[in-house]
């Protein structure tokens, strides 16, 4: 019994808030330029949406959990009578012009009456929180029948980069992604009526690894949760790891090296 737990429960980190909202503060006017993933994903999480029928929209209340700058926000925002957007980062929300209801809050205490809001769609902001404190939240805010999607990234996310860096250091270069047996662990530890898990793999091509840290970078996806090595990272190393990235993973049709996420759409009804 507590080798099954071991396996699936995830150990947790301590979460670093006020870095993760710096860090996405800091990136809310570049966000737009590096979002391709986030385009991609928010759009699939929309149609899983949207391939829902719900009685009575135009009385219906959604919130966008992890907004960020609002890509998603205008077309949220025509489907239900009343949309939030609430972020943790005050310069990501500031950015989303597009809603006048905007919540400033942490996703892991949620300021919202017990059963009072119908719809929750929240596009790869879980991978930066206790995702069982954020579904408890989510579960108990929704109405009887309410409905979330969620979409958010598991383990093998950005394998290559992490492999590459393997090869130069022992630090900690990529986020710690929950696996998808971790993440079906805490769904299911939660009374839904309905679940629904959904995995697919995204990959983006870059001409080199500073093309691809670039674009992290621009998005705020470049905080590493305890990385021992706080301080910059020096040309040397950084060639040592492009070289290993580059002899690993170049593609000669391509020409170009891969990036590979691990996107997991959950579908639960409360
Ligand atoms: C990768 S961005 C995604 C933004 C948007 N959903 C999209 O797809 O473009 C992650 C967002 O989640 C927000 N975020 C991270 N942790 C959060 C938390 N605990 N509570 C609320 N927002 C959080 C960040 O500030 C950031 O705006």
């Amino acid at each position: 019994m507590s080798v099954v737990a071991n396996l699936t429960k995830p150990c947790l980190e301590p979460i670093e808030f006020k870095q993760i909202q710096k860090y996405f503060s800091d990136s809310a006017k570049t966000y737009e330029t590096g979002a391709q993933l986030q385009h991609k994903v928010g759009e699939s999480l929309l149609n899983n949406l949207l391939l829902n029928t719900f009685e009575n929209n135009n009385r219906l209340t959604c919130v966008d959990l992890g907004c960020g700058p609002g890509l998603f926000t205008q077309r949220l925002n025509k489907q239900f009578n009343k949309f939030i957007g609430l972020d943790l980062a005050c310069d990501m929300l500031r950015a989303n012009t597009t809603t006048n209801l905007k919540v400033q809050a942490n996703s892991h205490s949620l300021p919202f009456l017990p059963a009072s809001i119908d719809v929750f769609y929240s596009s790869l902001m879980v991978q930066w929180c206790d995702l069982n404190q954020v579904l408890t939240e989510v579960h108990q805010c929704l109405k009887p029948n309410g409905k979330a999607f969620v979409a958010t990234l598991v383990d093998g996310t950005l394998f290559e980069l992490e492999h590459a860096w393997s090869r130069v250091d022992s630090d900690k270069h990529i986020h710690n992604y929950l696996t998808a047996e971790q993440l079906s662990y805490v769904v299911d530890t939660l009374p839904w009526s309905n679940v629904s898990l959904n995995k697919q793999t995204e990959q983006f091509w870059f001409s080199d690894a500073k093309m691809l840290a670039k674009e992290l970078k621009c998005l705020g996806a470049n905080f590493v949760q305890n990385r021992k090595n706080k301080g910059l990272i020096t040309r040397s190393v950084w060639q040592q790891m492009e070289q290993a990235y580059q002899a690993e993973f170049y593609n000669d049709q391509k020409q170009a090296i891969p990036a590979t996420y691990k996107i997991m759409y959950l579908e639960l009804t409360k």
